[in-house]
């Protein structure tokens, strides 16, 4: 999973239902196909328009990895989309993955209503199409992401409650700004080095070099065991080196430019911690995963991979003024470092599940 854990995070593939289907109030359903540039670029304009309504905060969606979304999947997910229309106007978008390699159970939706239009029983309705989509596709539960800000409800979280869904987990986005202090930086890497004087690291950007991709791969799967996932019903990862291989070439294709620290130990990867810049907004970059093998635990390297990483990926990309990451709120260990870099809490992501019964 990515550091964030955007569950629904956009796959691939043909959609399956070709059909258009009208509901009440009149509203056809659209579906987006992975070459209909135009259908993207819909797609795309109210997925800003509502992002800079309900997350002003940013960073805004990059297009070079949306018109992406459909053509280049994430190994092991399928996504099809959706545009709903009322009077020819674009009123909202649907999303359905369906995990292929594991959590063949669950489906992962996420539900778009234009701000104008809301609050007009639309977001129900696509809430049932995608009810109806993921019970075909033979999935129990559907898991969808709301922000919130700090101090308030927003409008998902009280949507996905009304729709009969409870948070099962809840995460909290910190924002770190840039440069941070050199001398906060020395003093957090030297007091790291101090005990872990066993490991290496290894740097890179871009793809994994081959003879890494196994233990990448390795390390990978246990980001979908040992992150705190609350009362999520989220069932381990298979990850192998071919996974590994077709998210890097998911990351070339959408314009991610990647960074990559990872510890060693011998000749063994022992945690890795990633950071990604989109295309076009450079400025902003987002923490990905972060993970340290169980037995290699309490020799600071949480704390080592993220300074060193955070460096390489400021030596890349100049421009960069932001980083954010995901955490799960319970997640104290990851939370204490990440204080300790200098990020501080920006708004809330609440993880709701929705059981299809
Ligand atoms: C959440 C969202 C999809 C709702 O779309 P919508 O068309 O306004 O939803 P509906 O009109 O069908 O609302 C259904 C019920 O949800 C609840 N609800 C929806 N928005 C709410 C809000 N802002 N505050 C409180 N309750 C809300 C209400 O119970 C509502 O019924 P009511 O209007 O009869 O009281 C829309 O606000 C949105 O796009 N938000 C940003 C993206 C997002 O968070 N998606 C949800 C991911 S789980």
């Amino acid at each position: 999973m990515r550091a964030g854990r955007n569950r629904w995070r956009p796959g691939a593939g043909a959609c399956r239902n070709v059909g258009m289907t009208t509901v009440t109030p009149p509203l056809v359903l659209e579906p987006v196909l992975a070459d209909d540039e135009g259908a993207l670029r819909e797609w795309f304009e109210l997925a800003a328009a509502a992002q800079a309504h309900d997350v002003p905060a940013g960073p805004p969606p990059c297009w070079v990895a949306h018109r992406t979304q459909l053509s280049v999947p994430w190994p092991g997910e399928e996504t099809s989309a959706w545009l709903a229309r009322s009077d020819g106007a674009l009123v909202g978008v649907v999303e359905l993955t369906l995990p292929t390699l594991d959590n063949l159970d669950t489906a992962l939706g996420q539900i778009v209503v234009a701000p104008e239009h809301r609050r007009r029983g639309i977001g129900r309705h696509l809430l049932a199409h995608l009810t109806d989509q993921a019970r075909a596709a033979g999935r129990v539960r559907l898991i969808g992401e709301a922000h919130a800000p700090l101090d308030g409800p927003g409008s998902g979280g009280p949507f996905a409650a009304a729709a009969g869904a409870r948070e099962a987990l809840l995460d909290v986005r910190r924002r770190l700004a840039l440069p941070v202090d050199e001398a906060l930086l020395d003093r957090l890497e030297a007091e790291a080095r101090a005990r872990a004087a066993d490991y290496e690291l290894e740097q890179w950007t871009g793809d994994t070099p081959p003879q890494w991709r196994a233990e990448i791969a390795r390390l990978t799967a246990r980001m979908s065991t040992d992150a705190p996932l609350g009362e999520l019903a989220w069932q381990p990862e298979h990850h192998d080196a071919q996974r590994v291989a077709g998210r890097d070439a998911m990351c070339r294709a959408r314009g991610y430019r990647m960074t990559l620290t990872a510890a060693r130990h011998g000749d063994r990867l022992v945690g890795f911690s990633e950071i990604a810049v989109t295309t076009s907004y450079p400025q902003h970059a987002s923490q990905w995963d972060t993970i340290v093998d169980p037995d290699h635990r309490g020799h600071r390297l949480g704390m080592l991979l993220k300074v060193a990483n955070l460096r390489l990926a400021q030596e890349q990309h100049p421009e960069m003024r932001t980083v954010d990451t995901y955490n799960a709120a319970s997640n104290s260990y990851m939370i204490a470092i990440n204080e300790a870099m200098g990020f501080r809490p920006l708004d809330r992501l609440g993880e709701w599940q929705l059981e299809l019964g």
